[in-house]
């Protein structure tokens, strides 16, 4: 009977480790380290209407799965991530970042934010992607 007791214990403990280990908490992105060149990168797409349209297409076909419809991070694939992928819709986020820092994050990435530059090499169309983050702003 004592043994039966400490087996099932045993047995309990491993559950709860398992249980702890398989939905660890999601660490938020620290800051980003930005080159110059890319902070003060100038938007030439800014208020293009052409671009815009194809950025949100681009967003629904790279971002979305992650990054989710409006941008709040809640895309199927980002619950299997170890980093938040961000949220899009933050006013203050919004005004802490340069279109260029944006470019640069959404380009060329960093960790599990993956690389672009080969998938989205248009210009017209990378701007327009920042074009259609900046209006997910709420
Ligand atoms: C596979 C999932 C995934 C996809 C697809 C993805 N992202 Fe991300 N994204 C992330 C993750 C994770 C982070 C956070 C990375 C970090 O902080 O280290 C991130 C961060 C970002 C950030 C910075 C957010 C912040 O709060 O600092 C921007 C901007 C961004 N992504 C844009 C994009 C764009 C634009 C696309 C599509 C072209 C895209 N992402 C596609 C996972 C993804």
């Amino acid at each position: 009977m004592k043994t039966n007791f400490f087996l099932l214990s045993l047995l309990a403990i491993a559950f709860i480790g398992f249980a702890f280990t398989n939905s660890p908490e999601q660490k938020k992105g620290g800051n980003w380290k930005i080159p110059t060149e890319y902070k003060t990168k100038a938007n030439t797409m800014k208020g293009d209407a052409e671009a815009l349209k194809l950025g949100k297409a681009a967003y629904a076909k790279h971002c979305r799965s992650c990054h989710g419809n409006l941008g709040t991070g809640d895309g199927p694939k980002a619950k299997n991530l170890e980093t938040h992928p961000g949220d899009f819709s933050d006013a203050k986020w919004q005004s802490s970042v340069t279109d260029g820092e944006l470019y640069y994050m959404s380009i060329i990435g960093r960790d599990e934010m993956p690389n672009f530059e080969s998938k989205i090499t248009d210009d017209e169309e990378r701007w327009g992607i920042i074009n259609y983050i900046r209006s997910l702003k709420k």
